[in-house]
C-alpha cells in the first residue's frame, strides 16, 4: 500500500525540508524534517543542463547558494561547487544543492516524498521523464507524491507511471478554471494542494465528497494550522514541521 494511505491525516509536510530551521532543499534539511518526526517532506526539481534532477526551488543559484546563474545552464559539477548552507552559515555551511537520486536513496521507504516539478520555464523539457525513471529505477513509487502547477507534468508523469499519487498544485496562475477543463478531467488527480487561502470549511467538504484529499500550503503559523485542522485538511506543508508537530500532539 503506498505510503500516504498509511499516515494519519492531517499530514505535516516538511516544505523544502525543515527550512525554518536548515537552508531549504538540502539533505540537511530533509533529514532534520525525519529525525523531528515529519512524516512527509516536500521538494523542489529541476533540471540541470546536462540533464540530471535536482533539488532547487529557483531558476537560479542567486537566493540560495554562493553561486550565481541558471541551474539550467551548468552542469550538475559547476552546480554542486556552491555552498547551499548560505542562509544558516554557522551550523549549515558547505551543503551542496543535492540530486533528486541522492534524496530519494536516502529515505526510500522512511519518509513519504513529495517531489514538486519545477520546470515552469520549459514545461516541454524532460524533466517528468527523468523523474519517471529515478522513482522506477529507485523503486520507491510507493512513497512518493507528484505535484506541479503545470498540468502538463502531472500528465506525464501518469503515463510513465499509471500508479503514481499525482496533486495539482492551486494559486493565482492556474486558478479554479482548471477545474473545468479537459486537462482535469484527464488527469483526475486524488490529491489537491491550494495554497491555504483558498480553504474553506466548506471547500474541504465539497472536495471530500468528489473523493479528493487537500493539502495547503504554506501554513506556518498555529491558529490557522488549527482552524484547517478543525475543518478537517488532510495535509499542511509547513517550513515549521516542529511546531506543527508539537500543535497535532496537543489536537487530538
Ligand atoms: O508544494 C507547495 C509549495 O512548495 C508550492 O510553492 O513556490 O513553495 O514551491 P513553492
Ligand atoms: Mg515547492
Amino acid at each position: 500500500m503506498h505510503l500516504i494511505e498509511q499516515l494519519t491525516s492531517p499530514i505535516i509536510f516538511a516544505h523544502r525540508g525543515a527550512s525554518r530551521y536548515a537552508p531549504e532543499n538540502t539533505l540537511a534539511a530533509f533529514r532534520l524534517a525525519h529525525s523531528l518526526g515529519a512524516p512527509a517532506f516536500e521538494l523542489d526539481t529541476m533540471l540541470t543542463g546536462d540533464g540530471i534532477p535536482v533539488v532547487i526551488h529557483d531558476d537560479t543559484l542567486d537566493r540560495t547558494t554562493d553561486g550565481h546563474g541558471k541551474v539550467s545552464g551548468m552542469t550538475l559539477a559547476q552546480i554542486q561547487q556552491y555552498d547551499a548552507g548560505k542562509r544558516f552559515p554557522d551550523d549549515f555551511s558547505g551543503e551542496r544543492i543535492p540530486t533528486l537520486e541522492t534524496v530519494l536513496d536516502e529515505f526510500r521507504g522512511k519518509i513519504l516524498v513529495n517531489v514538486e516539478l519545477k520546470n515552469y520555464s520549459t514545461p516541454f523539457d524532460a524533466l517528468p521523464n527523468r523523474v519517471a525513471e529515478l522513482v522506477g529505477k529507485m523503486k520507491n513509487l510507493d512513497s512518493v507524491i507528484f505535484s506541479s502547477f503545470q498540468p502538463l507534468n502531472l500528465l506525464r508523469i501518469k503515463k510513465l507511471l499509471p500508479a503514481a499519487k499525482i496533486a495539482l498544485l492551486i494559486d493565482e496562475g492556474i486558478g479554479w478554471r482548471i477545474f473545468a477543463s479537459p486537462v482535469f478531467a484527464c488527469l483526475s488527480p486524488k490529491f489537491i494542494h491550494p495554497h491555504k487561502k483558498y480553504i474553506s470549511k466548506n471547500y474541504l467538504k465539497s472536495e471530500h465528497e468528489r473523493g479528493r484529499r487537500v493539502n495547503a500550503w504554506t501554513v506556518n503559523e498555529i491558529a490557522e494550522a488549527e482552524l484547517l485542522f478543525t475543518w478537517g485538511i488532510d495535509g499542511v506543508i509547513t517550513d515549521d514541521p516542529k511546531a506543527m508537530l508539537e500543535l497535532l500532539a496537543h489536537f487530538h
